[in-house]
């Protein structure tokens, strides 16, 4: 299987502020490649990273094997890497089409076929064609998103959380979406909190944590890891303890030895705040 996209050992972050420190990751033609992780652990960044949103002070991102580093969004578009943000992700005034029309902007050539493939994929965009997009449900405005994406026939698709505040309905049809377009010959680089149904459907997944790898296997690997499942895959009381391992972890890095496979919150200890031990 050929490489389509590779993070090697990325660092960057937001102004002084480190956020990744040496993720490395990757997606072959063909799979759904599923990010995990708490809240705040760089999981959107390491996607910024890719479509050129963040400034890169080492490794590199590769798109067929060739280095895109810090390359502007509007230019990684142009080589077909296309992202969706988790909000902000539709002009909701603009009609189902004109999304998916302005989705084709940087393309020249005749649209109109691809426009079809994309009705025929998503067949309840093609009902609600005229209707403003700001309308629509939010699992059908996700799919708004998707297809303006998909519109530039992309070498990869990005997802970040397509599936934040859905229903459990309509996050099982964003799911079936999402293999739709990997069957369709799409790739997918996607982070998700609803860790499960993700896993359930990708080919390999990485957990991130603080900015750095932490695990990474197939799917099946990862759901029937029981690390993975007590820290990641568990119900509420398990998010809340995420919660606080994200907060109560310092932006330094050398953290790494905060396994807590019992659950114990790991806000305990107050007094052992440095890194370092
Ligand atoms: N635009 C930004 N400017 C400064 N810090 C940011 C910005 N976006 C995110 N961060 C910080 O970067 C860290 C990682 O955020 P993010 O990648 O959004 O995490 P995740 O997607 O895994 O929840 C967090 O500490 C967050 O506060
Ligand atoms: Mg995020």
């Amino acid at each position: 299987m050929s490489r389509v996209l590779e993070l090697d050992n990325v660092v960057g972050g937001y102004g002084d502020t480190q956020i990744l420190h040496g993720v490395s990751m990757h997606v072959d033609a063909g799979e759904i490649v599923v990010i995990i992780g708490p809240n705040g652990a760089g999981k959107s960044t390491a996607m910024k990273a890719v479509f050129g949103l963040l400034k890169l002070t080492g490794g590199d991102v590769l798109l067929d094997g060739k280095a895109i580093t810090n390359t502007p969004p509007e230019k990684v578009v142009r080589y077909g890497v296309c992202y969706v943000p988790q909000t902000g992700n539709v002009f909701p005034s603009l009609s189902v089409q004109e999304n998916l029309e302005m989705g084709a902007y940087v393309r020249d050539d005749d649209f109109t076929p691809r426009l079809q493939e994309i009705y025929e994929m998503f067949p309840p965009l093609y009902e609600k064609r005229s209707q403003a997009a700001g309308t629509l449900s939010g699992g059908q405005r996700q799919m708004v998103a998707m297809g303006k994406a998909l519109m530039l026939e992309p070498k990869i698709l990005l997802l970040d959380e397509p599936t934040a505040g859905l229903s459990p309905k309509f996050r099982g049809e964003i799911f079936e979406t999402v293999k739709l377009i990997n069957k369709s010959g799409t790739p997918i680089l996607m982070v998700e909190q609803n860790a499960k149904q993700a896993l359930g459907i990708a080919t390999r997944g990485y957990v991130l944590v603080d900015g750095k790898n932490r695990f990474e296997g197939t799917g099946n690997e990862l759901l029937n890891d029981p690390e993975v499942a007590e820290m990641f895959l568990g119900g509420g009381k398990q998010q809340v303890l995420l919660e606080k391992v994200a907060v109560a972890k310092p932006v330094t890095g050398k953290s790494a030895a905060r396994k807590s496979p019992t659950g114990k919150p790991a806000a305990k200890k107050r007094s052992r705040k440095k890194s370092g031990a």
